[in-house]
């Protein structure tokens, strides 16, 4: 079994933008194997390119996590093609901000098939291998908005983001010893995210998000909670921005 951060294989949904695709980033410069998926090739296949040209492994799957065989499937192709793995990180996302009042229900559909549904087909494809190998990592993008109810206008993204911190939680008291699972809570992080937001409350998202911090900060935090010795499980890490209040 592999310690620390070199030479695990690790699994990024939502791995062509953002976090997940600065996450892969950082942690192939610490010797990680990345396996990045998501629905935008050509996003994966730039992220691929930059690992490798800095003399790291990756490779690209498409996928949409709403679709369960799909992240199956994905996840068989990842361990046929790398040999194993041994982190599986559930960060694909969106944030469609609305007050409940204009009752969008394809947006809130949309909200609990990738943010919930997305993460629990994460967690259905990679568990029984983590049981069986004995050995393995969860972790499982929430946000602020999952510790705290943010509204109005973010409280299905909230509602998606507590079930998900949740759904950590419980999943952590389950699998015994030998598996970790961690919660990642940010705040307003600089990536694509905000553009998921294209109704009446766009233009407050875009000021709310003036002051972001760089996906790096999250992508240190995961390398954190991932670099641990097996025995240590780092269960939940909240960082936001020193100027946001919410
Ligand atoms: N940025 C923040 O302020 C912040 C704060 C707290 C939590 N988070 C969480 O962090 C995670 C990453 O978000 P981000 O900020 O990095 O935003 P992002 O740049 O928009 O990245 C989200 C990624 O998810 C992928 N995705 C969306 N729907 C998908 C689907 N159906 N199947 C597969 N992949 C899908 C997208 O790729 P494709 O479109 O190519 O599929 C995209 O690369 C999200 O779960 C978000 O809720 C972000």
């Amino acid at each position: 079994m592999n310690e620390g951060i070199q030479n695990k294989v690790v699994l990024i949904t939502g791995g062509g933008s953002g976090l997940g695709a600065e996450t892969a980033r950082h942690l192939a410069s610490k010797g990680a194997r990345i396996a990045v998926a998501a629905r935008r090739k050509e996003k994966l296949d730039e992220v691929v390119a930059q690992i490798v040209a800095a003399g790291g492994e990756a490779r690209a799957y498409q996928l949409d996590v709403v679709d369960k065989d799909q992240v199956k499937a994905a996840v068989a192709s990842v361990v046929a093609d790398f040999g194993r793995l041994d982190v599986l990180i559930n960060n694909a996302g969106i944030m469609p901000i609305r007050p409940m009042a204009e009752v969008n229900t394809d947006e809130w559909d949309a909200m609990i098939d990738v943010n919930i549904k997305g993460t629990l087909y994460g967690i259905a494809a990679v568990l029984p291998i983590f049981l069986a190998q004995e050995s393995g990592h969860i972790i499982n993008l929430s946000s602020v908005a999952g510790v705290k109810v943010f509204a109005p206008g973010g409280t299905v993204y909230s509602g998606t983001k507590f079930a998900v911190r949740a759904i950590s939680e419980g999943l952590r008291q389950e699998v015994g010893s030998k598996v970790r699972v961690t919660s990642i809570e940010p705040g307003a992080v600089d990536s694509e995210l905000k553009f998921s937001t294209t109704g009446t409350a766009q233009s407050t998202v875009l000021d709310f998000y003036k002051i972001a911090i760089p996906a790096t900060s999250v992508a240190r935090a995961i390398a954190y909670a991932i670099e641990q010795p097996d025995d240590v499980d780092i269960n939940e890490i909240v960082l936001r921005p020193t100027a946001q209040d919410f």
